[in-house]
């Protein structure tokens, strides 16, 4: 049942590009447009939303930070993302204007479940993210997008930490086709390089070899950093959670523009640190910023391993390794940023003898709070 795999975590990434697609699948319509139907929740009624509260766990909060950059800048709603764990213990503002979403693999998540039941004790609507039909948190939301990813049986979560950001671009372009904003045209050009992104995942994964040795490379590594801005921020962030996980190792993410604020103190000879490099198209000054950083921490001795979109030559001379990612629209570049940091921390545990699809003191679905 592991189509060949020696491992559960592989197979569910290489399914990657098909799990996109199938999220994809029967929501862009013809004439480019999307019809989300399942989100059950009529025109007008979106358009009274002022506020969009995200609650999830996880690599799924992971998720839900990128859908904020995705939310805010097309449709302008303020949109808040919080752990699941915090969220009703602090006593959140909502009414029945907010839209809450729920991002669940499992749909089980104890703590997401009880963040989503004092919404809607609070009369927010409840809008389900989840990948199993049926499951307790989409049969208590007020609707469902469901992702479909397939069962993913790795606790790592991988492909579907990918269809839920399919998801959540799925929700915010919708918003904004609904509501209309300025970014008209943007949304519609994005909702088509949306219908390509699978191919693109697709060539990542073609190119996975070099990343594997270089993790086999780092075996006896006791930290890894990993740093990004904007979008790259949580890419960071999930980077660093996989590694925890699953080679049991010290790993942390940044924002880059924290590193000066404190973290560049722990920069010394030999460290890894992993950067997600924004695209220099679109929002540059962002990329040059990046840029500097790469030169500051390298210049304090970091091994720095660059992941920047194809094409990007500012990056070459900074970059002890170079991984390359092809060049989406900046919002986007997740779907393909991840990948190669997911092959990374599978590839240390197994060379650091872990087991790969149960990692120590975990469990797929945490189902107690
Ligand atoms: O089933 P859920 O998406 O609600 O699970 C949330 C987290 O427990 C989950 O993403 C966890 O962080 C993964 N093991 C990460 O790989």
């Amino acid at each position: 049942e592991k189509g060949g795999y020696d491992y559960f975590m592989l197979k569910e990434i290489a399914e990657q590009p098909k799990a996109v697609a199938d999220t994809l699948l029967g929501r862009i319509d013809t004439n480019g447009s999307l019809t989300l139907d399942e989100v059950r929740i009529g025109a007008a009624e979106l358009r009274e939303i002022d506020k969009v509260v995200i609650v999830a766990c996880g690599t799924a909060f992971h998720a839900g930070l990128i859908a904020k950059y995705a939310i805010e800048h097309w449709t302008r709603i303020p949109c808040e993302v919080e752990l699941a764990s915090e969220f009703r213990y602090r006593d959140p503002i909502l009414d029945s204007r907010s839209l809450v979403i729920a991002i669940s693999q499992s749909g089980e998540t104890m703590d997401t479940l009880m963040a989503l039941r004092h919404a809607r004790e609070q009369g927010s609507r409840v809008l389900a993210i989840c990948n199993t039909n049926g499951s307790t948190i989409p049969r208590e939301s007020d609707a469902v997008l469901y992702t479909h990813a397939g069962p993913e049986v790795a606790v790592a979560s991988t492909k579907a930490f990918l269809t839920q950001l399919v998801a959540c671009y799925l929700v915010a372009l919708y918003l904004g086709q609904v509501r209309g904003t300025k970014w008209g045209d943007e949304i519609s050009a994005v909702i088509r390089d949306l219908s390509h992104i699978s191919g693109e995942v697709e060539r990542v994964l073609e190119t996975m070899e070099p990343v594997r040795a270089l993790a086999r490379s780092l075996a006896d590594k006791k930290t890894v950093l990993f740093l990004g801005r904007h979008v790259g921020y949580p890419v960071a962030l999930e980077g660093a959670l996989k590694l925890k996980e699953l080679a049991y190792m010290h790993a942390e993410g940044f924002a880059a523009g924290e590193l000066k604020h404190g973290p560049i103190a722990l920069i010394e000879e030999d460290l890894p640190v992993v950067v997600v490099v924004p695209s220099p198209r679109g929002r540059s000054v962002l990329h040059d910023k990046i840029v500097s950083n790469i030169q500051e921490i390298r210049a304090r001795g970091a091994r720095t391993i660059v992941i920047a979109e194809e094409g990007d030559e500012a990056v070459v001379p900074y970059a002890d390794h170079l991984i390359r990612i092809p060049a989406t629209p900046t919002l986007l570049q997740p779907l393909v940023a991840t990948v190669p940091l997911q092959v990374f921390a599978c590839e240390l545990a197994t060379a650091r003898g872990n087991e790969v699809d149960q990692p120590r003191n975990l469990a797929k679905s945490v189902t107690v709070e």
